[in-house]
């Protein structure tokens, strides 16, 4: 190890370390280079302070100016709502059936229905709507409580048979096994039901099963089969089933009953989204 030597004047100190004889110079760090590094220390301690930054055990430190992605979101949100907020007072104050065929009301509300059917509705009735066993087909002419706007929209906000409304649609189709009608009565009601809309399983049986029918069935689905809205019975001489029309779901249905549940939406959704959503289904092909 040599001494710090300097070979020329303006030659700045050397470190002291030497290597085959070349030796290395104790040049300072350029100050602006430092000033920089400084800068950027401090800038990154006021960021920490400023933004969430420092991981704890339930989250991250919140920061002085409190702001989050979240937050960034429910501000995006409300700038949306804030903007359709007067045609949604619009769409809150005006006539049911007057809303579809409004030039301004009627293409927001089915373009805002649309959406929210897709969000809430789909997962039962299908994206298309076109329902499923046990949930309605939406798109036909065929209806359980009516497909006029206003019932659409009871049916909507309310619900069927759920607990959570008072004011739910309900009714309820007794379950006939169990001993209350024997094998063979629910044998000739099925045959009879068969019969209203094509070819019964054993048609030497539907007389004695339109007997049954009109003791025990006709009080909800009148004695013709077409069924009573007030009570949601399904008609049953239209071929659209709800739960099947073969032989064995229709036994099914007499012999255990059904009891389809829909959930009220009316404390779910805004009182736009709900008239928005009714005049979607409305619009569907089967609104009456
Ligand atoms: C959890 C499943 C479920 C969801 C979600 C649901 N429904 Fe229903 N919906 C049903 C069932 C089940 C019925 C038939 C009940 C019955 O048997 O009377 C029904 C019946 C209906 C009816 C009556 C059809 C008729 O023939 O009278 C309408 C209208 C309706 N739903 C609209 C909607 C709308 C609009 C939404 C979304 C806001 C929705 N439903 C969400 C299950 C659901
Ligand atoms: C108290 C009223 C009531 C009585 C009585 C009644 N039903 Fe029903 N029935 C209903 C209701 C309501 C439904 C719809 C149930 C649901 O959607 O969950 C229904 C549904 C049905 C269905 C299903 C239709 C479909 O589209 O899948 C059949 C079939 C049926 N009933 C046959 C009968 C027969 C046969 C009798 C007599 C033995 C009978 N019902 C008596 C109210 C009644």
């Amino acid at each position: 190890m040599s001494k710090p030597s300097k070979k020329f004047d303006n030659d700045p100190n050397t470190t002291g370390h030497v290597w085959d004889g070349i030796e290395e110079f104790d040049n300072p760090m350029p100050r602006w280079w430092l000033w920089v590094f400084y800068v950027t220390i401090i800038w990154g301690i006021g960021y920490t302070i400023a933004y969430p930054a420092w991981p704890g055990i339930k989250g991250a430190t919140a920061g002085v100016l409190g702001w989050s992605t979240r937050g960034d979101v429910v501000a995006e949100i409300q700038a949306a709502e804030d903007k359709l907020a007067p045609i949604n007072a619009k769409l809150e104050a005006a006539e049911l059936t007057q809303i579809t065929t409004d030039p301004e009301l009627g293409p927001y509300a089915v373009s805002a229905g649309d959406a929210v059917f897709k969000t809430w509705c789909a997962q039962c009735h299908g994206s298309g709507a076109a329902g499923a066993v046990g949930y309605p087909n939406l798109l036909d002419n065929d209806w359980l409580w009516g497909g006029d706007i206003e019932n659409i929209y009871l049916t909507v906000r309310h619900g069927i048979r759920n607990e959570e409304d008072d004011d739910a649609r309900y009714s309820e189709m007794p379950a006939f096994g169990d001993d209350y009608l024997e094998d063979a009565q629910i044998d000739a009601v099925v045959n009879f039901v068969m019969s209203l809309s094509g070819e019964p399983k054993d048609a030497s049986v539907v007389v004695a099963g339109a007997e049954v029918f009109v003791d025990e069935c006709s009080s909800c689905h009148m004695e013709d089969g077409t069924g009573d809205r007030d009570q949601g019975a399904p008609n049953l001489a239209d071929a659209i089933w709800l739960y099947g029309g073969d032989y064995d779901s229709i036994k099914e249905t007499v012999t255990y009953s059904r009891y389809g549940v829909m959930p009220s939406w009316g404390n779910r959704l805004t009182e736009a989204q709900v008239r928005a959503v009714s005049a979607y289904v409305h619009q569907l092909g089967g609104g009456e």
